[in-house]
């Protein structure tokens, strides 16, 4: 218990030992819910899923998901969103069942009451037994960016000029990077998950997985408020 980091030699070893910790909880309790992040860092991770999933190895067509943030406003087809992300790289991959898969509604007419329902269905699903987040380069996860302060439930948040230079890759431009998002707060993570598995990934990284290895909570690197959780695992490509 508490936070176990965990070094791996490179990219490929992590997202091997992501999707096994991923696979043997799921194997350890019927209907799982497993909550899910976007970006490349956990893409390696999926590919494995899939495989062993294909393989026969891990059966997903009894749990239930809970990804963590999407953009806002933005059309399910639009080909930046998360909902596509996750449809092409791991649900369109997977014998899930559409039905149990949950994904903050960037089509929602209103932002706030679709956060509000976002946390109550996971309440509902009787919380999250295993969370998968990345780390951004300034410490972001999900959307909670650095700032004063944090909102602890699932909210609308504005997207800092950092993070949207750090997503504008997917996109033509800076520009058509959406300003906002639905994310799920620290809090929400944090309370309603029962374990949390962070992925490391990248030089981009290093800073602010430096700074979370100091072990000080600040809401200057979100990623720091994890230290309020006692199951913890983070693997990482970088070492420090
Ligand atoms: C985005 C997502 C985060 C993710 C981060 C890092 O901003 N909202 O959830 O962790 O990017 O992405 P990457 O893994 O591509 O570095």
């Amino acid at each position: 218990m508490g936070i176990v980091i965990n070094y791996c030699e490179n990219y490929e070893e992590m997202s091997w030992q992501a999707a096994e910790i991923v696979a043997g909880e799921i194997k350890s309790k019927e209907n799982f819910v497993l909550g899910l992040p976007t970006g490349s860092t956990p893409l390696g991770m999926y590919e494995n899923l899939i495989e062993m999933n294909k393989s026969g190895k891990t059966d997903f067509s009894k749990i239930t998901t809970f990804n963590l943030d999407e953009y806002y406003p933005i059309k399910r087809d639009n080909s930046q969103s998360y909902y596509k992300f996750m449809f092409d790289n791991f649900f369109g991959k997977i014998n899930i069942n559409p039905e149990n898969i949950n994904i903050p509604d960037g089509e929602a007419t209103d932002a706030k009451i679709e956060c509000g329902t976002y946390d109550q269905k996971i309440n509902h699903a009787g919380g999250i037994d295993l969370m998968v987040i990345g780390i951004g380069p300034n410490g972001h996860i999900g959307f909670n960016e650095p700032g004063n302060f944090l909102l602890p439930n699932t909210h609308v948040a504005v997207l800092t000029e950092e993070t949207k230079e750090a997503n504008k890759r997917f996109f033509d431009s800076v520009n058509e990077v959406p300003d906002r998002a639905l994310t799920m707060g620290m809090g929400s993570i944090i309370a309603k998950s029962k374990k949390i598995l962070m992925l490391v990934s990248g030089k981009s990284k290093a800073n602010a997985f430096r700074q979370f290895l100091e072990g000080k909570i600040t809401s200057g690197n979100p990623a720091t408020f994890l230290y309020l959780h006692n199951n913890i695992i983070v693997l990482s490509d970088i070492e420090i």
